[in-house]
């Protein structure tokens, strides 16, 4: 997965790096930043995608589409298609533009809307990462948990940055019978649940 990454991928992972770097080091208003993961945390999420069961493949908070790229690159590997949702205007707008830059668009389908709207719809969850606003984890939790098929995964972001702000979250997931959890530390922490 990692050795053969296309040019049209790299190329696109390479320039939304840079973005978030200067997004980063300039102060840009928090909203407009990209806020995205780190390259390590990618192919963490690109690794347990690869190896999750049978099933549908969820992204919940897209911005410019740098974490959906590495889960592309598994879903490319297994066939699948990965749902990413976005709820604001001009980062869909560049998520468009990095789907069609990296040429992937065959394997991500992009919904644009608050992916609370959705999650009722959403059946079989194979893998689902969550990156959202710190605000609505708690919500897409308890939405997704028991959409998850045996041995799906739920992988939620900022388990270690935001860590005060989601000690809820992470307090229920630790404590919660229906999963198997971990705070595994890489990039910003990344809270892993596997359903029983
Ligand atoms: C931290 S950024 C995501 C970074 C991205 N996962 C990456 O690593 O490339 C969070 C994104 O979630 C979006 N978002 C926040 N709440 C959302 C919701 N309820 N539904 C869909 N998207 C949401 C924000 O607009 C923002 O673009």
């Amino acid at each position: 997965m990692f050795h053969s990454i296309r040019p049209a991928i790299l190329a696109r992972m390479q320039v939304l790096e840079q973005i978030d770097r200067q997004d980063r080091a300039n102060g840009t208003p928090r909203l407009q930043r990209l806020r995205q993961i780190t390259p390590e945390t990618g192919k963490f999420l690109a690794l347990l995608a690869a190896g999750s069961p049978e099933g549908m493949v969820l992204e919940i908070g897209t911005s410019a589409g740098y974490s959906a790229l590495w889960i592309a690159l598994a879903c490319e590997m297994l066939g699948r298609t990965l749902h990413t949702f976005e709820v604001l205007p001009e980062k869909a707008h560049l998520a468009r533009e990095t789907f069609r830059a990296a040429q992937v668009e065959r394997v991500v389908k992009l919904v644009e809307g608050d992916a609370r709207d959705h999650l009722g719809q959403v059946e079989q969850v194979a893998f689902c990462f969550l990156d959202a606003e710190k605000e609505v984890y708690g919500e897409c939790y308890e939405a997704v948990i028991p959409k998850l098929v045996k041995g799906g995964l739920l992988v939620a972001d900022n388990a270690l940055n935001h860590r005060q702000t989601l000690q809820p979250v992470l307090d229920r997931a630790l404590a919660d019978e229906r999963v198997d959890a971990l705070i595994v530390p890489i990039g910003k922490g990344e809270l892993v649940c596997r359903r029983v």
